[in-house]
This record gives C-alpha cells, structure tokens and sequence, in this order.
C-alpha cells in the first residue's frame, strides 16, 4: 500500500545506507521534481549533498534571485551560479528549436562540470528525473521519431565517473508532490507549473535577444501574476506565453503601431503526453491583454491558443 509518507521514509533509508559517507551533486532547476529529490537527499545525508542552480538566462522574471532564496531558507547546502552572458552568447544568430536545445544542454553541461569539479571527491550524481522522463525519452525521442530532444535525461558529466542516483525514478508527478507535501516543502514550490529545461528560449520563436527575453518576461510576470491573484493557477497544468515572430500593426491613441505578438497558452494534462487547452474566463484573457499591451513597450497584439495535444504540443517549439 504505497502512502507518501512511507515512501520518503523508506528513500531516506535507502539513500543512507547507499551514500554512505560520500559526497553527492544535485543540478537544482527551481522545479517540482529536484527540489523534492533534493530535499530527500538533505534529510538523508545533509551536508554531504552540494546543490547548484545555475541560471540560464532563460528562466522567468526574477526567479533566479526568488527560488535561490527559497532552498536557502529550506536550508540546502545550495551555490547560486548566474550563467546567463554565456547562454546567451551562444545562443545568438540560432533560431533552429532543436539547435538551441543543443546548445543549452552542452551549455548546462559545461557550467555545471566546471562547479561540480570543484567540490572534492564527490562520487555521486543525484537527478531529479522522474517515471515520465524515463518513458518519454525512449518513446519520444527514440531513434525512429525525434519529436523534441527533451534534455531531461541522461548526458551529465561523464569525465568526471559519477556514480548517478534517481530517487524519484518510479515516481509520477502527482506522487511526487505528495512526497514534497510529506516533507514539508512549500505549496508555492510544490504547486509550481511545469517549466521546460531550455527556459524562455522555446517560448522566443526564431532568434533569441536580451531584449526578448526582457519584453517575454515581463509578459509571462503578468501573465502567471494575474492568474495566481484570480486563483486560476491551481486549475492549469502549465502554462506561458510564446512570443512570436511577426509584427503586426496596431493603433496607440493618434500613431501606428508596428510591434511583435504574443500568445498565450494554458493547458490541463496529467503527464504532459496529451493535453487540452484551457478555457480560461473570458474576462481574465480581456484584462490579461489589455494589462501586456499597455505595460509591455514592443508588444501590440495578444492571441490565446486554442490547440490541444496532440495534435499541436505544448510549447510551440
Ligand atoms: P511538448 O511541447 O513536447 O511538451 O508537448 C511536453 C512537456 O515537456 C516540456 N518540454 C521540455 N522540457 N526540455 C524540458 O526539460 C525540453 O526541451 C522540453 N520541451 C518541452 C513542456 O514544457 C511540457 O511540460
């Protein structure tokens, strides 16, 4: 009879008797399922466990400072490392989707090779990867039918002979979540929306800029701001806002407009293989748009996604 509890229980015995008295590396994303592998591994082996977070400069408004601060309060044995000139530097000039996925998976790989080396003797490699994971990456992106490279799985640093350890590996995500409520961690975490590996940068459509990134932030704040204040967060299984690669004209009081479009998107699913899209209140969308278009400098039109998956996936890219 599987319960929660007795789950994290039995884990963090296992993860005692498997660790021993070595030391362990974990790459914390600000998502659901490290957060909670990482606080297994905490309760587990405290010190023993060195988290890092690196952030990619693709991440949302503030969420670096905002999440690093979090497992600092949740008292992790976490180091903040901000990378974002060099993801972006390498991303310049790329609008290829699969392109950028390889560019921020090596990207990730070297930052966090370059931190993990320099803690001594460590021996393990703890990931947050989960059952999905584990089933998409040999469905979806199998030989026969890449659709998306999900970088989730597999591929951390080899020359370094890390010993990998998967708690949450048999785990859905609903369970992982009520492991993370066992354990205490905060419904803000816990409850947080899906958020894919290479950030912002599959929400950019085509090439990718600073000044994107800034103007999609801004447009995602509001957009994820308004739906937690009207207490339709919990009701979604993820969504964003995807800036697109046209501009339209429009009319602000006596000029012309010619500025960039965003969509936005909101679906439920369970494990992120099929979804539907979300009909969101009508006067929630109107005050949303209304709120980007008059506060976001560069945007001058809103559209809302209306595809589910299949056959459309999720993010746009
Ligand atoms: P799609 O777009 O394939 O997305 O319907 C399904 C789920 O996976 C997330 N996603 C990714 N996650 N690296 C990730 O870590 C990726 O490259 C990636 N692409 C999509 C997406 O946000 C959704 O939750």
């Amino acid at each position: 009879n599987w319960t929660a509890a007795s789950f994290a229980g039995a884990a963090i015995e296992e993860l005692k008797t498997t660790i021993g008295d070595e030391k362990v590396v974990l790459g914390l994303s600000g998502g659901v399922d490290s957060s909670v592998a990482a606080v297994l591994l905490d309760k587990a082996i405290g010190k023993q466990l060195n988290c890092i977070f690196v952030n990619n400069g693709l991440l949302r408004k503030n969420e670096f400072d905002e999440v690093l601060a979090s497992y600092k309060d949740m008292g992790l044995n976490v180091k903040g490392v901000d990378a974002s000139d060099k993801f972006l530097d390498q991303l310049e000039g790329v609008s290829d989707p699969e392109q950028k996925r390889k560019i921020i998976g090596r990207v990730f790989i070297e930052v966090f090779d370059e931190e993990a080396t320099k803690i001594k003797d460590v021996k393990w490699l703890a990931q947050g990867t989960i059952y999905p994971d584990v089933i998409e990456s040999v469905s979806v992106n199998g030989p026969s039918a890449t659709i998306k490279s999900h970088h989730n799985v597999g591929g951390l640093p080899e020359t370094m002979n890390l010993k990998i350890i998967e708690p949450l590996k048999l785990l859905f995500k609903d369970e992982v979540r009520k492991v993370g409520k066992t354990l205490n961690i905060s419904n803000q975490l816990i409850g947080r929306h899906p958020f894919p590996g290479p950030g912002l940068s599959i929400r950019i459509l085509g090439e990718i800029t600073r000044e994107k990134v800034r103007i999609l932030q801004e447009v995602d704040s509001i957009y994820i701001g308004e739906m937690r204040e009207q207490g339709l967060y919990d009701d979604v299984w993820q969504a964003g806002a995807i800036l697109l690669p046209i501009q339209s004209v429009g009319v602000m009081g006596d000029e012309r407009t010619y500025e960039q479009v965003v969509a936005l998107r909101a679906v439920t699913s369970t494990d992120g293989m099929t979804a539907d899209w979300v009909h969101l209140p009508y006067d929630f969308l109107s005050k949303v748009s209304s709120k980007i278009i008059n506060n976001v400098k560069g945007v001058n039109r809103v559209v809302y996604d209306i595809s589910s998956k299949p056959p459309a996936t999720i993010e746009w890219e």
